[in-house]
């Protein structure tokens, strides 16, 4: 059942389930980061967490907040990661990736125990392709390849550059951001465009997240994933 708190903010909220000695997945772009200073602040006052970061940016960013950082191969599970997304279906299926950051957010988030993620409500969407956009990072090599591929299955794709360049990840890789419309069934067509040679993984986030908060200039509204059986 969907939760309100008036007053307060999503990385507040979020903060609520995090508990001394966790270790924290730790989300990329804004919604995030705004989880990471939050975390900060409670650091500075003593709370001991550390952190994994799924990007550069965000383990500078904790890195000045004073979050203690973890590499992955140091933890076997992580207790909670909070990040951000691009689209929430009613489901809470996801779509991630518009910051480049999907393939460690995505290795990070399936390293965890639970996954919560802040958005605002432009985000939330009947079904998941609305806003046309499916991030999938692929090796450098294999673009073309897989370009060609996805076209044959009916998913126009181009090379996201920046200033005329390919825009790198943090892997040193692509990302093909693909032309979608309504996706019927999300995890399928993960699992259709991860057949690929070459493709590291995609933007669609099925059966992850356990809950998501969105914050409007109300307060916020916590949506929980009603699990199959119940
Ligand atoms: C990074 O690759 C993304 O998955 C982000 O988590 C997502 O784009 C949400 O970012 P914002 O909170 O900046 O909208």
């Amino acid at each position: 059942m969907d939760r309100r708190v008036k007053d307060s903010t999503a990385a507040d909220v979020a903060l609520e389930h995090v508990e001394d000695g966790f270790v924290l997945g730790l989300g990329t772009g804004r919604a995030a980061s705004a989880f990471v200073r939050a975390l900060g602040e409670r650091v500075a006052d003593g709370l001991r967490v550390r952190g994994v970061p799924t990007s550069q940016a965000t383990a500078e960013l904790a890195g000045e907040c004073g979050i203690p950082l973890l590499e992955l191969a140091e933890v076997e599970r992580l207790d909670l990661t909070v990040d951000g997304a691009d689209e929430v279906d009613p489901h809470l299926d996801l779509i991630k990736g518009y910051g480049a950051a999907l393939v460690r957010e995505k290795i990070v988030a399936s390293a965890s125990n639970r996954l919560i993620i802040l958005v605002g409500p432009e985000k939330l969407v009947d079904t998941l392709g609305q806003r046309g956009r499916l991030p999938v990072e692929v090796v450098p090599f294999a673009a073309a390849v897989c370009q060609r591929r996805f076209a044959e299955m009916g998913i126009p794709a181009v090379v996201r550059d920046e200033g005329g360049s390919p825009v790198l990840t943090d892997n040193g890789n692509f990302v093909l951001d693909c032309q979608v419309h309504a996706i019927d069934d999300p995890a399928a067509l993960d699992r259709e465009l991860c057949c690929t040679p070459g493709v590291l993984g995609t933007g669609i986030f099925a059966h992850m997240a356990d809950a998501v908060i969105v914050e409007d200039r109300h307060g916020v509204r916590v949506m929980q994933r009603v699990s199959p059986s119940s």
